[in-house]
């Protein structure tokens, strides 16, 4: 369990050098290199376990401007409940963040990993928030449910998943969803993407972040229209 983050508001449980399989190499000890596919989704791609650069200013916007988010959102929206979705939740920190900014927000954390959703679960517990974690590919479809505000942290790190993002955040946003994207700069933000964005704020990635994520120095919270 970790504060080490840009948001200390909230605790974690994520795979931090202060654990041992942090260290270990992957060995598949048991199968003799034939994963089962509970070996590969929780040790191979442990995506759940870590809290990404993009998610991470993407929460700290979050609990930082939720005047901005839900003041902009009211003068057009009226609506008793507001319906929040963060997609492709890992830790799940931005749904949770959604949730503490309004009690009374109904908060969808989605992702495609059975794993990365029980960690959702299990950090909702840990921050003493309700929230609805939903384990689903739901860019398979046009959305069905509407949205008032979609959060994406993180999400652009290939060409094909932005370029399915990008046609469906356009429905969500002609449906009427605010959307908000966290990124360090990935390789799928690419031109038709950025033609979508405008830059709310630049942050800088403290010293234990840049050494986790390969040089990047800086992300940023993008709107997309
Ligand atoms: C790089 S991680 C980012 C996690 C988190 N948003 C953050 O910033 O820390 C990407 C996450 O998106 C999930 N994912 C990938 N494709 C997805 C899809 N089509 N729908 C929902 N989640 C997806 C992965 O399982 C993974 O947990």
């Amino acid at each position: 369990m970790t504060r080490n983050h840009l948001t200390p508001e909230l605790k974690l449980f994520l795979l931090t050098e202060n654990s041992p399989l942090y260290h270990e190499p992957f060995i598949d000890k048991y199968t003799n290199g034939i994963f089962d596919s509970l070996t590969r989704n929780v040790f191979q791609d442990p995506f759940w376990s870590i809290y990404w650069p993009g998610g991470q200013v993407l929460t700290r916007f979050i609990l930082d401007e939720k005047e901005r988010i839900l003041g902009s959102m009211t003068q057009n929206v009226k609506k008793d409940i507001i319906r929040i979705l963060d997609l492709g939740a890992g830790c799940g920190a931005a749904a949770i963040a959604a949730k503490l900014m309004n009690e009374t927000c109904k908060i969808v954390a989605n992702d495609i990993s059975k794993v990365a959703c029980t960690a959702i679960a299990m950090n909702a517990i840990l921050n003493n928030v309700d929230i609805e974690v939903l384990c689903e590919n739901l860019l398979k479809k046009p959305l069905e449910d509407s949205y008032d505000v979609i959060f994406v942290g993180d999400l652009l790190y290939d060409e094909e998943i932005a370029n399915t993002l990008v046609t469906w955040l356009g429905d969500a946003h002609e449906r009427g969803a605010q959307i908000y994207l966290g990124d360090p700069g990935r390789h799928g933000l690419n031109e038709t993407f950025r033609k979508r964005l405008k830059l709310i704020r630049r942050y800088s990635l403290p010293e234990n972040i840049k050494k986790e994520n390969y040089g990047y120095d800086m992300a940023i919270v993008w709107e997309f229209n």
